[in-house]
């Protein structure tokens, strides 16, 4: 496949071979991450710079390893410690950035849709690392390549997505790229933080989470996103983490090879207790560990190759 795009906003405008190609295309980058000398020439000369107005931990530090195991310059700008704090916008830091002539661009902000204005206005590539509670595209990526990873296939599967589904890109994220597969995606949370038409998105709906994992081959658990006013949608978090908090008991109605995926950061004690988190189902590590790869994959087919 020739894929010819500038920029990666949106799982949403991917097609399910763009899709694929990408996962397959991660492949080729996950055993350089494994070498003694992690490093390769092919992004030598490039420039990529994360441009963050929201905290971070993982996203932003596996684009820069990913982009340092490609041989790229990377700078990192975080907005507490930019002229964004002097009142310069977006717009304005934007074409100063590529007044510099980056390749790349990976923002995060609080807006949904900043990062297509970006695209719109500057040369570079641009790369949604989340934007609001609309869409967080390689975090989809390399959570299905957990899957796919650890199950072989990405079909045939009964996948439950469980939280503040309202206010989260991971979920929207992941229920645009997997509805191309033969996927039975169900979302369990609260009725507050589940989005009322949510059905038209190809997913069913179930409030009790005791019904919602049976027979799951994948768990995929949210946090409360706080930052988007998540806790003021439930009573209580006691309460939440009563009735939405995964627990060992909850393990015992899934298939016996479920796997439990959770996007970081986890709330231990509230949407997942520690047995969990830590036990033999959980592949939360593989995903961060997959993250670097998919995200080398990413930089390498948006900025790496001659068009
Ligand atoms: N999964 C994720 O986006 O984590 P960070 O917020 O730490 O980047």
């Amino acid at each position: 496949m020739n894929w010819g795009k500038k920029d990666l906003l949106g799982i949403s405008e991917l097609s399910k071979e763009e899709i694929l190609f990408i996962l397959d295309s991660t492949e080729s980058f996950k055993d350089i991450s494994k070498r003694d000398i992690k490093k390769v020439p092919t992004l030598r000369g490039k420039t990529v710079i994360t441009l963050f107005y929201e905290p971070s931990t993982r996203t932003r530090t596996s684009f820069e390893i990913a982009a340092k195991r490609l041989s790229a310059d990377t700078i990192n700008i975080s907005a507490d410690t930019s002229s964004y704090i002097k009142g310069e916008t977006l717009k304005d830091t934007a074409r100063n950035l590529e007044s510099m002539n980056p390749d790349a661009i990976i923002i995060r902000h609080t807006m949904p849709g900043a990062p297509h204005m970006l695209a719109r206005i500057i040369g570079s590539s641009v790369i949604n690392g989340g934007d609001g509670a609309h869409e967080h595209p390689t975090q989809a990526l390399l959570d299905l390549y957990t899957i796919r990873e650890k199950k072989g296939q990405l079909d045939g599967l009964k996948i439950v997505i469980v939280g503040d589904i309202a206010h989260s890109r991971v979920a929207r994220s992941n229920i645009f790229a997997l509805r191309h597969f033969d996927t039975e995606i169900v979302c369990s949370g609260p009725p507050t933080m589940l989005p009322p038409h949510i059905e038209t998105l190809g997913v069913k709906r179930e409030y009790d989470l005791n019904k919602a994992v049976r027979n799951a081959d994948v768990i995929m658990m949210l946090r409360i996103q706080k930052e988007r006013g998540g806790t003021s949608f439930i009573p209580s978090t006691r309460e939440y983490s009563t009735l939405f908090g995964l627990k060992k008991e909850h393990i015992e109605k899934a298939k016996q090879d479920v796997i439990i995926m959770h996007p970081g950061p986890m709330n231990r004690g509230i949407e997942i207790s520690d047995e969990v988190a830590d036990g033999p189902h959980s592949v939360i590590l593989d995903q961060v560990e997959n993250g670097v790869a998919v995200r080398m994959a990413v930089l390498y087919l948006l900025i790496g190759r001659e068009s």
